[in-house]
């Protein structure tokens, strides 16, 4: 039911499915929205409770616009944030939360021994776990500051190293096809990533902002630019510094 129509653009057709089966599948695709990207879906009933519950259980990630015509109403999804997000540390804290939910997809499909899949939401965490990291390491870190020799900017600089290394063995094993420990991998990545995540946003993100907000300027245009680096528009140069 679900095809991909043009790059950054999923379309679903919940047409003729029952919102037992459409909410799960509506859930799953929005839960891995990226910045830049929207879900397009086709609907032969009014959608607002199906989007309301979806957003409910994303802790409102998600913002929609609904056009009817005659009988099948049409949906766009998109990453709220992309609209709303304050700043750049209010981007990259939400940017955690779907880089945590695609890691945790990636890890409940390879117990699973749905090995197809679990390679496939990877590749999608493995691209914007880099987009992430080059931000971070590149532009936000030698512009806000946070200590670079010591301090939670270094930490920072440490702990990237470690989750990228780790995230590199996880892209090494789908290589090889060598499935047989990637559960346990994935499980050591995911504590990894999430206490990271959470240092990050405890110690770093503070002084982050602070430095942010003096000056209005930059601070808009730092937005602009993660927006543009987290749906892709540096793909090229991520992919120099942090080759697969
Ligand atoms: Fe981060
Ligand atoms: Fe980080």
């Amino acid at each position: 039911m679900a095809a991909v129509a043009e790059p950054n653009t999923l379309s679903l057709d919940l047409r003729d499915i029952a919102d037992a089966k459409a909410g799960p599948m509506l859930f799953s695709a929005a839960q891995r929205l990226g910045l830049g990207q929207k879900i397009v879906l086709q609907i032969d009933r009014d959608p607002q409770s199906l989007l309301r519950a979806t957003a409910f259980q994303l802790r409102d990630a998600i913002s929609w616009s609904v056009s009817d015509a005659g009988g099948v109403w049409q949906a766009e999804v998109r990453p709220r944030k992309e609209a709303e997000a304050r700043d750049v540390v209010d981007l990259l804290t939400w940017d955690h939360y779907r880089l945590d939910r695609q890691f945790a997809d990636v890890l409940a499909a390879a117990n699973a021994n749905r090995v197809a899949e679990a390679e496939s939401i990877f590749q999608d965490y493995w691209i914007g776990l880099r987009r992430h990291v080059h931000m971070e390491n590149f532009i936000l870190g030698p512009v806000l500051g946070g200590g670079e020799k010591k301090g939670p900017l270094a930490d920072m600089l440490f702990e990237h190293d470690s989750i990228i290394q780790q995230s590199r063995l996880v892209d090494e094993t789908f290589l090889e096809k060598d499935y047989a420990m990637l559960p346990a991998i994935c499980a050591v990545l995911s504590g990894s990533l999430a206490k990271h995540e959470n240092r990050e946003e405890n110690t770093l993100f503070p002084i982050w902002q602070a430095a942010n907000n003096q000056d209005k300027l930059r601070a808009e245009e730092l937005l602009m630019q993660t927006k543009a680096l987290l749906g892709g528009a540096d793909d090229a140069i991520v992919k120099e510094r942090f080759p697969d």
